[in-house]
């Protein structure tokens, strides 16, 4: 299923037809989508099974997508002003390093062709207040390599695994402003929302300078 709210924003933004780039597309879910949905689609990843997977996934629905794999801080690959829209749901928050962010959102900008909007949902935009009344008073935040039990759905329901953390970065909002700023984009629109499944998710729809 592709991301509910990426579905709201091709409903309200209309944004311009042409050649979609979706940075950190896993396996490929809302990459399919943009496809169905009739864009020119370019799906980069740094993980070579969700590419694989994500391959694999596009033959099934009959779709052609150019999935690749990359480091969207780098994209040495692409050339300057090539895509029409900028797609990214919870690759950001996957880098702790300001620097990177830095890098990835300049390369954006290269990208993306003048006027562009670039989509952009983050997750872990939860407080600690919202945490500790979900969890109850004994939630201590996620430790890097730490196992924690999360559920995941398998075929003929849910299961639950323990997963180790993995570094990350929680936004908050005057932050992805300064940051996106930076860069030189101009935010169109930024909202802190509750999603599911992603939980609370920041989002900004930003136009390419
Ligand atoms: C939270 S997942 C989201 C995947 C997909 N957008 C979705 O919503 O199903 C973040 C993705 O970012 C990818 N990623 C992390 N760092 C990256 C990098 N430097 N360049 C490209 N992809 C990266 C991960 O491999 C992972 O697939």
């Amino acid at each position: 299923m592709p991301t509910e709210e990426l579905v709201n924003f091709l409903d309200e933004w209309k944004p311009r037809e042409g050649r979609v780039v979706e940075f950190g597309c896993g396996e490929g879910r809302d990459s399919i989508f943009l496809a169905l949905s009739g864009y020119e689609v370019t799906g980069i990843d740094i993980a070579p099974s969700a590419i694989e997977r994500a391959r694999e996934w596009a033959r099934e629905e009959d779709v052609e997508i150019d999935f690749q794999v990359g480091d969207v801080t780098a994209l040495s690959g692409i050339p300057d002003n090539h895509f029409d829209l900028g797609v990214n749901i919870g690759c950001l928050q996957m880098f702790p390093d300001p620097e990177d962010r830095a890098r990835h959102l300049n390369e954006a900008r290269r990208v993306l062709k003048p006027s562009a909007l670039y989509f952009f949902l983050n997750m872990g935009g939860g407080t600690r207040g919202e945490a500790v009344e979900r969890f109850g008073h004994d939630w201590t935040p996620p430790i890097v390599g730490e196992l924690r039990p999360r559920k995941i759905m398998v075929e003929g329901g849910e299961k639950e695994i323990m997963l180790p953390i993995i570094a990350g970065y929680g936004f908050q909002g005057e932050e992805l402003e300064r940051e996106f700023s930076a860069s030189g984009f101009t935010i169109a629109d930024i909202q802190r929302k509750k999603t599911r499944p992603h939980g609370t998710c920041w989002q900004v729809i930003a136009v390419c300078p």
